[in-house]
C-alpha cells in the first residue's frame, strides 16, 4: 500500500488553533478527493486539555464554516509522532522549540511553522486567541485557511497529486 502523508498539526493546548487546523485541512483535502492519501491529526506541546473537545469558541467559528469540530479530543504531542508524521506544523515559534526538543536532528527537518505556508499574510505565527473575544478565533481561523491552502497546494505537487 502507498504511504499515507502525515500531517500533524501543533499548538500549546490542542484545543484551539490546531483543532482548527486540523479540522480545515481535512475539509480541503476531502474537497480535493485525496483524502485517501493523508492521515491528518493535531497535538499540543502541554497536558492542559487531554481528553477536552476543542473551546467553544474554536468550535463556534468552524461550524458557521461548515466544519464540524466537536469530534476532536485534545492530546499532547510526543517523541513517538515526531517520528510518525511527515509534516509537523507548528502554530508558533514556542511550539516550535517545544517540539524541537521531542525530535531527533533528523526529525527536526519535518517541523515547520505552519504560516510559512501562507500566502496572503505575512506573518510568521497564528497567535494563541484563548484570551481573547471570538474575533480573534475568526482571524485565526482566516490564517489558518490561507495557510491550509498553501500547504495543500505544496503537498500536491511535491507528491504528484
Ligand atoms: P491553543 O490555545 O494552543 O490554540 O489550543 C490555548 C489553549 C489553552 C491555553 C492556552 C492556549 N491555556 O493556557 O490553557
Amino acid at each position: 500500500m502507498e504511504h499515507k502523508i502525515g500531517v500533524l498539526f501543533v499548538c500549546l493546548g490542542n484545543i484551539c488553533r490546531s483543532p482548527t487546523a486540523e479540522g480545515i485541512f481535512t475539509e480541503k483535502v476531502e474537497a480535493s478527493g485525496v483524502s485517501d492519501r493523508f492521515v491528518i491529526d493535531s497535538a499540543g506541546t502541554h497536558a492542559y486539555h487531554i481528553d477536552a473537545p476543542p473551546d467553544t469558541r474554536a468550535q463556534q467559528v468552524a461550524k458557521a464554516r461548515g466544519i464540524d469540530l466537536s469530534g476532536l479530543r485534545g492530546r499532547q504531542a510526543t517523541e513517538d509522532d515526531m517520528a510518525r508524521f511527515d509534516y509537523i506544523l507548528a502554530m508558533d515559534n514556542t511550539n516550535l522549540n517545544n517540539l524541537e526538543r521531542l525530535a531527533s536532528m533528523d526529525e527536526r527537518q519535518k517541523i515547520s511553522l505552519f504560516m510559512s505556508y501562507s500566502q496572503r499574510f505575512d506573518e510568521d505565527e497564528v497567535p494563541d486567541p484563548y484570551y481573547g473575544g471570538i474575533s480573534g478565533y475568526e482571524m485565526v481561523s482566516d490564517m489558518i485557511e490561507d495557510a491550509a491552502e498553501g500547504l495543500l497546494e505544496i503537498l500536491r505537487r511535491e507528491h504528484r497529486i
